[in-house]
């Protein structure tokens, strides 16, 4: 999941809910896709926007706040 040095961009809609991978298992990240069944209890975020908006979502692992990005991929 965490393979590149720059956050994923998801936009999303007012209402949409999302799942947002946190076993790292996923094919479709930064997205879940049902992969977290072969882990042991990880599940994944689920986020559902107030209004339209565009999500910043950790690419590289480094972010002290995941699943956001926090800026740390550029140090
Ligand atoms: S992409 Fe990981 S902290 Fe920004």
């Amino acid at each position: 999941m965490y393979s590149q040095q720059f956050p994923y961009s998801v936009a999303i809609k007012k209402d949409e809910e999302i799942y947002i991978c946190q076993c790292g298992k996923t094919a479709k990240s930064p997205l879940c896709d049902g992969s977290h069944k072969q882990t042991d209890g990880v599940r994944p975020l689920i986020f559902t926007a107030e209004k339209d908006q565009s999500l910043t979502l950790c690419g590289c692992g480094k972010s002290a706040d995941i699943p956001w990005c926090d800026g740390s991929h550029n140090r």
